[in-house]
C-alpha cells in the first residue's frame, strides 16, 4: 500500500508525534507532501525518512512543514493536486476544519482519505479534540503564571491576548487559570464599565488583574486605551500571548493523544478499505467511517451489531 500524509494550515504540537508513528509502521511505503496542500500542487512528494521523522517526533511543529492553500479550492489547481492525490492507495491529512473540507473534496472526488483534527483552534467541527489544543492552553497559562507576579508586585492590570481564529475555545480554557479576573471570549463580553469595576476593586485591595481576550475581536492596544479611561489609577499592560501556543513542546497528555490517533489511523488502514476521519468525541475516541457521502461512527456501527446480535440472541 502506497501512503501519502500531509499536513496543513497552521502547525500544532504534537503533530510530529503522528507523523513519525505512522513512519515507525509503514517505513518505506510512507510518502509525505511538503507544506500540505501546495505541495500536493506542486507534486512536491517525498519518502518520509528524507524529513527525518524520528529526530522530531517530541517537537512542536511539523517537519513536513505546513502551508495555507487558498489555490486547493480553485478547481484548476484541485484539478491537479487531485491527479497527485490518485497515485498514492490513501491520503492522510492532518489539519483544522478547512482542511477537513479539502480532504472531504478528495474523498467526493475518489480519493481514499483519512482525517485528523490537528489544529491549536480545536475547531474541527466533527471532533471535541484536536491534536495541539492542549499544549496551547498550556503555554497560555504559563505565560500568565510567569507574568502576573510582576504585575502584582505592581499592582498593574496586563491584557493576555490569546490566538484561537474564530474559536473562543483557546481563551476559555486558558480563563479557567486561576489567575484570571475576567474573560473576553466574544465581543459581547467587552463591557467596560463592569472591567473597570473588577480592576478597581482588585487596586482597592492591593492586587493585580487578569484579564484574558480572544484574538480577532479588536485591536489590544484600542481596548486598553479605553479601559484605561475609567481607570486611570492602575497602569494598564497587554501581553499578546502569540505564537508560543504553537511552537511549545508538547505536552505529555498532548503525546498520549497523537499516539491513539496514530493508533486509529493504523487500524483502519489495516482492517478496511472505506476513508475514515479519526476524532475524540463525548470522551471517547472513534472513527467515523465514510461511505461515499453517508459517516458511519465507529462506536454507532459496534452498537448496532450488539443490538443485532441481542435480537438474535
Ligand atoms: O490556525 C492556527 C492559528 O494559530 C490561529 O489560532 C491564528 O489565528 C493563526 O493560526 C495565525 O496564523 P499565521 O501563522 O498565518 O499567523
Amino acid at each position: 500500500m502506497k501512503l501519502l500524509v500531509l499536513t496543513s494550515g497552521g502547525d500544532a504540537p504534537g503533530m510530529n508525534m503522528v507523523l513519525y508513528l505512522l513512519y515507525k509502521e509503514f517505513g518505506k511505503n510512507l510518502y509525505a507532501c511538503r507544506a500540505g496542500f501546495k505541495g500536493l500542487i506542486n507534486n512536491d512528494i517525498l519518502p518520509i525518512s528524507e524529513f527525518k521523522p524520528q529526530k522530531y517526533a517530541r517537537c512542536a511543529g511539523s517537519c513536513i512543514k505546513c502551508s495555507r492553500c487558498p489555490e486547493f479550492k480553485e478547481e484548476k489547481w484541485f484539478k491537479i493536486a487531485l491527479e497527485n492525490a490518485k497515485k498514492f492507495d490513501v491520503v492522510i491529512v492532518m489539519g483544522g476544519n478547512g482542511s477537513y473540507k479539502g480532504c472531504q473534496d478528495l474523498h467526493r472526488n475518489g480519493v481514499r482519505t483519512i482525517f485528523i483534527p490537528s489544529t491549536i483552534d480545536n475547531d474541527v467541527t466533527v471532533s471535541d479534540y484536536s491534536i495541539g489544543f492542549h499544549t496551547a492552553v498550556n503555554a497560555c497559562q504559563e505565560m500568565i503564571e510567569n507574568i502576573m507576579p510582576t504585575m502584582e508586585a505592581f499592582d498593574r492590570c496586563c491584557v493576555f491576548e490569546t490566538m484561537g481564529r474564530n474559536s473562543e475555545k483557546i481563551a476559555k480554557c486558558t480563563a479557567t487559570s486561576q489567575l484570571c479576573d475576567y474573560l473576553i471570549a466574544s465581543k459581547d463580553d467587552i463591557d467596560y464599565p463592569k472591567i473597570a469595576e473588577i480592576v478597581k476593586n482588585n487596586h482597592q485591595l492591593g492586587h493585580s488583574s487578569c484579564i484574558v481576550m480572544k484574538e480577532k475581536l479588536m485591536k489590544q492596544s484600542t481596548f486598553i486605551s479605553s479601559l484605561q479611561k475609567l481607570v486611570p489609577e492602575v497602569e494598564i499592560r497587554g501581553t499578546v500571548i502569540g505564537y508560543v501556543q504553537r511552537g511549545s513542546k508538547p505536552t505529555i497528555i498532548e503525546l498520549e493523544y497523537a499516539k491513539f490517533f496514530a493508533k486509529l489511523i493504523i487500524k483502519v488502514l489495516c482492517t478496511k478499505d472505506y476513508s475514515a476521519a479519526i476524532v475524540y468525541k463525548n470522551g471517547k475516541f472513534d472513527i467515523l467511517y465514510q461511505k461515499d457521502e453517508e459517516i458511519i461512527s465507529c462506536n454507532r456501527e459496534k452498537l448496532e451489531k450488539k443490538i443485532k446480535k441481542q435480537n438474535i440472541d
